[in-house]
């Protein structure tokens, strides 16, 4: 039996193929390469020596979907195909409401005709909104989010519990991820942010190798000890982990199970600047910028429920991700691009 994995040629799709393959799964993969290149999939079959099928397909297509069922033996699917832009999401919020959730009803009603019943979802720590205290537990209130990806977020989560609660036989995990970051340690696969990147950690690359010329850091006076804003960097190997757990686990237990995929750890902006330069030795220059609007002070998991039931935990660090980040954009300054 074979796991279909949506969006499998995008970053955390493409790690998380790497770790299913070394658990000795069989994989499919589909993707629309909407933000990616077929070159990641044959980088993963390089780093792993083994082959798998990768289908050019968009999760809306229906048609295309149900053969892709026919065709393979796939019991479970683990859907990472999105589109994840928060500043986009605002400007043109029906292309997310219609990619993200029109394409998980699709993929999710060619499951039912497959009859394949176990789903893992990829969420986002984004649902727990502005209002909730840190540590983030999973029992805390969702919702409340800020933008129309994180909205996306959680109404498919609110699909999925709907579609537990209607048929017990589904077996769902919503797997919220908190701040991924780093690289396979190969330096084959990592992250390639189309243009400028909004995410920090990519924006610190791009400085270090010389494509931008400055870190702005958004904010110096939150209500945190040196200012700058907080998150729960997670090393997307430890990510990738965290998924061959989550889905052993959903192939054993019917209903709808909520994760926080998180080290349980915060890390400044301006510590995570300190880390890349000490892993590296590398300078990274920043200024000090405005605010962005929508960012909060604080953002970590409480990591426990992972621990406890799925018996996962981050092995790895934020120096740890610098170097395996470093090393990627160093011997990829382009990306898949070459
Ligand atoms: P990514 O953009 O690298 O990967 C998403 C993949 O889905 C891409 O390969 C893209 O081409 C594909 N895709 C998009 N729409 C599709 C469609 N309609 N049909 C088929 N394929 C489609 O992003 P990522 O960082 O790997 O994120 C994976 C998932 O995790 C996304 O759902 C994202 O929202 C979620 N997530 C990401 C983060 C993060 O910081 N990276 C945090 C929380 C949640
Ligand atoms: C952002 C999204 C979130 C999404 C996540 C992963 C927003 C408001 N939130 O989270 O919905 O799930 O990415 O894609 O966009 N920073 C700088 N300078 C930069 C970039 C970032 O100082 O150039 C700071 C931010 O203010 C923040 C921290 O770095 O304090 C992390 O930012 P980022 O990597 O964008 O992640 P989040 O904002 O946590």
């Amino acid at each position: 039996m074979a796991v279909l994995i949506t969006g499998g040629a995008g970053y955390i799709g493409s790690h998380t193929c790497v770790e299913l393959l070394a658990a000795g799964k069989e994989i499919v993969v589909v993707d629309n390469y909407a933000n990616s290149s077929p070159e990641a999939c044959r980088r993963v079959q390089e780093i792993t020596g083994k082959q798998f099928p990768v289908i050019e397909c968009d999760i809306r297509d229906a048609e295309k979907l149900a053969a892709v069922f026919r065709d393979y033996p796939i019991d479970s699917v683990i859907h990472f195909a999105g589109l994840k832009a928060v500043g986009e999401s605002c400007r043109v919020p029906l292309k997310y409401y219609e990619n993200n959730i029109s394409g998980t009803v699709t993929l999710l009603e060619a499951m039912k005709a497959a009859d394949v019943k176990t789903i893992v979802f990829s969420s986002s720590a984004t649902v727990y909104g502005e209002h909730n205290q840190v540590p983030f537990k999973e029992d805390m209130p969702a919702g409340g989010t800020t933008n129309p990806y994180g909205t996306t977020k959680y109404f498919i989560e609110i699909i999925l519990q709907d579609l537990c609660k209607a048929e017990p036989d589904w077996s769902v995990s919503l797997l919220r991820y908190f701040n991924p970051i780093g690289a396979h340690e190969s330096g084959r696969i990592g992250e390639a942010p189309n243009g400028i990147p909004n995410n920090l950690m990519p924006y610190i690359a791009q400085v270090a190798v010389g494509k931008r010329e400055q870190l702005s850091v958004f904010g110096n006076d939150y209500d945190t000890p040196d200012g700058t804003g907080v998150r729960d960097y997670i090393h997307v190997v430890d990510l990738a982990k965290g998924h061959v757990k989550a889905l052993d686990r959903a192939m054993q237990v019917k209903g709808c199970e909520i994760y926080n995929l998180g080290t349980g750890r915060g890390v400044s902006v301006l510590e995570l600047v300190h880390a890349f330069e000490k892993a590296n030795g590398i300078k990274i220059p920043y200024v000090i910028a405005p605010r962005r609007p929508g960012d909060i002070a604080y953002s970590y998991a409480d990591a426990s429920k992972a621990k406890e039931v799925l018996g996962w935990t981050a092995q790895k660090d934020a120096e740890d991700a610098c170097r395996d980040t470093w090393r990627w954009q160093k011997n990829n300054p382009n990306g898949y691009e070459g």
